[in-house]
């Protein structure tokens, strides 16, 4: 890595919303001063494959720095040491809620995101899930507690979307946002 670039974890498990997914992971490989390691769920080869095609996957690991297998609970980002500017797991299923509101860290997704709680450092999650029981409110509030940032990605009408790539271009840039990369928003600001 050299002196200037910042390193972003990208978690990607297997709610809804691979389109997501895959947006952010382009908005990042394409910023200059980012280095982006990936790291996707078993489920979300699945819904890689249902809802965008059998290329999706593979496109959106090329579009890493380097990926990780989520099996590989030795890997770089399993440590604190290894500096990061933040995490967004996009999108995070109820599954991967529930394991890191637990500390439950099984996977390395999940212990990358552990990780950034206990570094003290920008954690975003997509949470995907509707209808919401008790019990994923519970782990949202958890998570919210430890310094994480519960961002469903829910969309909004004020930019007056005209389609649906619309909508996930809105929801990744302003997640992007979260983690404050630089001064600029990548989202448009509303002018009032
Ligand atoms: C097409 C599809 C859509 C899914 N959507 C969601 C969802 O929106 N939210 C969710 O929590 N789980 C969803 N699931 C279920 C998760 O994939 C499942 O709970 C899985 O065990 C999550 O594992 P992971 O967190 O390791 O990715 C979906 C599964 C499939 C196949």
């Amino acid at each position: 890595m050299s002196e200037a670039k910042k390193r972003v974890v990208l978690g990607v498990s297997g709610a809804s919303g691979a389109a997501i997914a895959l947006r952010v992971a382009e908005i990042l490989a394409g910023l200059q001063d980012i280095e982006l390691h990936l790291v996707v769920s078993e489920a979300a080869t699945c819904t890689f494959l249902h809802e965008i095609g059998p290329d999706a996957l593979d496109s959106l690991i090329h579009l890493g720095y380097q990926h990780h297998s989520i099996e590989n609970i030795g890997a770089s980002i399993a440590s604190g040491s290894f500096r990061t500017a933040g995490m967004i797991v996009a999108p995070c299923s109820m599954r991967t809620l529930a394991g890191i509101a637990t500390g439950l860290a099984d996977n390395l997704l999940i212990r990358a995101a552990d990780v950034h709680l206990k570094e003290r450092r920008p954690l975003i999650l997509l949470a995907r899930e509707t209808p919401l029981h008790l019990g994923h409110l519970r782990n949202m509030v958890a998570v919210t507690e430890m310094g994480g940032t519960i961002m469903p990605p829910v969309p909004a009408f004020y930019h007056r979307p005209e389609s649906v790539a619309d909508i996930v271009e809105h929801i990744a840039r302003r997640a992007i946002d979260m983690l404050h990369l630089s001064e600029l928003p990548l989202a448009n600001e509303w002018q009032g």
